[in-house]
C-alpha cells in the first residue's frame, strides 16, 4: 500500500469506493498504469497546472514550462502530475473571455481540490487565466504558485517596433483612415504578436502577472521574464523546487498569503506600474474568494500616494521586455518598500520585506526627462524601461 501520512499524497482526499483501504488500492492500481513506481508514489505530489491550447498563443510556451517545473520537483524529490483545465485566450473566447474567468477558476478549483497533491504550480498567461487560477487556489486552500507564461518580445515594422495590442489598434485606425492599405495591415498582424507569450504592453496579462508577484504568489522576480528567455524555464524550474518545499511543509497556504495586507501591496503596486483597470476588477474578485471585501475608496487613498513608477504602453512607451531589463517588478517593489506591507508572506516562506532586501542591487536607471502632474510621476528612460528613482518618493 502507498505509504506516507494519511491524507497526504496519494492517500489524499479518496474517492469512496467503501473502505478506505480498497479505495486507495483501487487509486494506486490505475496510477500504476502510468508506469510510476511505488518509489514515485511515495513522493509529495506537486499537481502541475497545464493550461496549453492551440487556440491560445499566449500559452504557445506551456509545454516547456511544464517540463521545467517537472525537472524542479523531481530536483527536490517529489513527484509532478501534470493535469489540464480550461485555456482561455482573449480572442477565441465568444462572445467575451470574461464568462469564462469564473469558469476558469471553478474548473481550477474543483480540479485541485478533487484530485491528490500536496501542492500546485499553476501555469497561467493570458488576461482572464492567471485572476482564475488565483480565485481557484484560493478556495481550493491547498498550496499554491502562480507561473505565467511571460510576455512577448516586440515585433517590428518597417523600422517600428510593435506590440500587442496597442498597436493593434493603432494600425487598424490607420487602415480605416486609408493611411495604410490592407496589404500592409496584413503585414503588420503577422508582427504584432511575433512569439510566443503574453501581450508585452502593460495590459491586463502583464497587470495581473506583476500584482500576482507583488500579492506573494509567484517566485521573486517572475512577472516581466520574457516568454522565449532561458530565465522564464528557470524560473518555472524553481516554482516546481519550490512547490515540493511547500508540499512537505503544508504552507505557506494561500490562506496565509493572500491577506488584507497583501492585497493593499497587489493595489499599491497596480497604482505604480500604470496597470489595467481590469487588474482592480480581477483582484477583487480574488480577494472575495478569500472573504476580503476590498474597499475602492481606500484604493483611491492608495492612487493619491503613489507614483507611477513603469512608462510602459499602453499609457506610456515602452514594453515589458523593458521593464525586465530595468530589473523586473523587484526594481519598483524596491522604491515602493516605504508603502509596502514588507511582513506580508510569499509562497517563498519568507516575506515581502525579506525577498526586496534579497534581490539583486539596484542599478542606475538612466532617466532623459521628468513630469509632475499632481501625485503622479513619471520618468522616461529610453535605455531600459523607465522606472523612477528612489528620490521621487521623498
Ligand atoms: Fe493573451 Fe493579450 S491576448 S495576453
Amino acid at each position: 500500500m502507498t505509504s506516507g501520512e494519511d491524507g497526504k499524497g496519494m492517500r489524499k482526499g479518496l474517492t469512496s469506493y467503501g473502505d478506505a483501504g480498497f479505495s486507495l488500492f483501487l487509486r494506486k492500481a490505475f496510477i500504476k498504469a502510468m508506469g510510476y513506481s511505488d518509489d514515485a508514489l511515495n513522493r509529495p505530489i506537486v499537481g502541475v497546472i497545464n493550461t496549453f491550447s492551440g487556440y491560445n498563443a499566449c500559452h504557445r510556451n506551456a509545454p516547456d514550462l511544464v517540463e521545467a517545473i517537472k525537472r524542479g520537483v523531481m530536483l527536490a524529490g517529489g513527484l509532478p502530475v501534470e493535469f489540464p483545465t480550461i485555456s482561455v485566450h482573449e480572442s477565441f473566447t465568444h462572445p467575451t473571455s470574461m464568462f469564462m474567468r469564473n469558469l476558469m477558476s471553478m474548473d481550477t478549483e474543483e480540479m485541485i481540490r478533487a484530485q491528490p497533491m500536496d501542492a500546485t504550480v499553476m501555469i497561467g498567461g493570458c488576461d482572464k487565466t492567471v485572476p482564475a487560477q488565483l480565485m481557484g487556489a484560493a478556495s481550493a486552500g491547498v498550496p499554491a504558485i502562480s507561473v505565467v507564461t511571460g510576455p512577448m518580445m516586440t515585433g517590428s515594422h518597417r523600422g517600428e517596433r510593435l506590440g500587442a495590442c496597442t498597436d493593434c489598434r493603432r494600425y487598424w485606425g490607420m487602415y480605416r483612415a486609408g493611411e495604410i492599405d490592407e496589404a500592409e495591415t496584413e503585414e503588420v498582424s503577422g508582427r504584432l504578436a511575433p512569439t510566443a507569450g503574453t501581450c508585452m504592453v502593460m495590459g491586463t496579462a502583464s497587470t495581473m502577472a506583476c500584482m500576482t508577484e507583488a500579492l506573494g504568489m509567484m517566485l521573486p522576480g517572475g512577472a516581466a521574464i520574457p516568454a522565449v528567455a532561458a530565465d522564464r524555464l528557470r524560473h518555472a524550474e524553481a516554482a516546481g523546487t519550490r512547490a515540493v518545499d511547500m508540499a512537505k511543509n503544508g504552507g505557506p497556504t494561500p490562506a496565509e498569503i493572500m491577506t488584507p495586507e497583501a492585497f493593499s501591496n497587489a493595489f499599491r503596486v497596480l497604482l505604480a506600474i500604470g496597470g489595467s483597470t481590469n487588474g482592480l476588477v480581477h483582484m477583487t474578485a480574488v480577494a472575495g474568494r478569500m472573504g476580503i471585501k476590498v474597499d475602492l475608496e481606500a484604493i483611491d487613498k492608495l492612487g493619491q500616494e503613489t507614483p507611477v513608477l513603469v512608462d510602459l504602453k499602453p499609457s506610456g512607451q515602452h514594453y515589458m521586455e523593458d521593464l525586465e531589463k530595468a530589473g523586473g517588478l523587484m526594481t519598483v517593489l524596491r522604491e515602493l518598500k516605504p508603502l509596502l506591507h514588507l511582513d506580508c508572506m510569499t509562497v517563498t516562506g519568507r516575506t515581502l520585506g525579506e525577498e526586496i532586501e534579497a534581490a539583486a542591487p539596484p542599478f542606475k536607471q538612466e532617466s532623459c526627462g521628468l513630469s509632475a502632474i499632481r501625485f503622479i510621476r513619471r520618468v522616461v528612460s529610453p535605455s531600459c524601461g523607465a522606472i523612477l528613482p528612489r528620490k521621487a518618493l521623498s
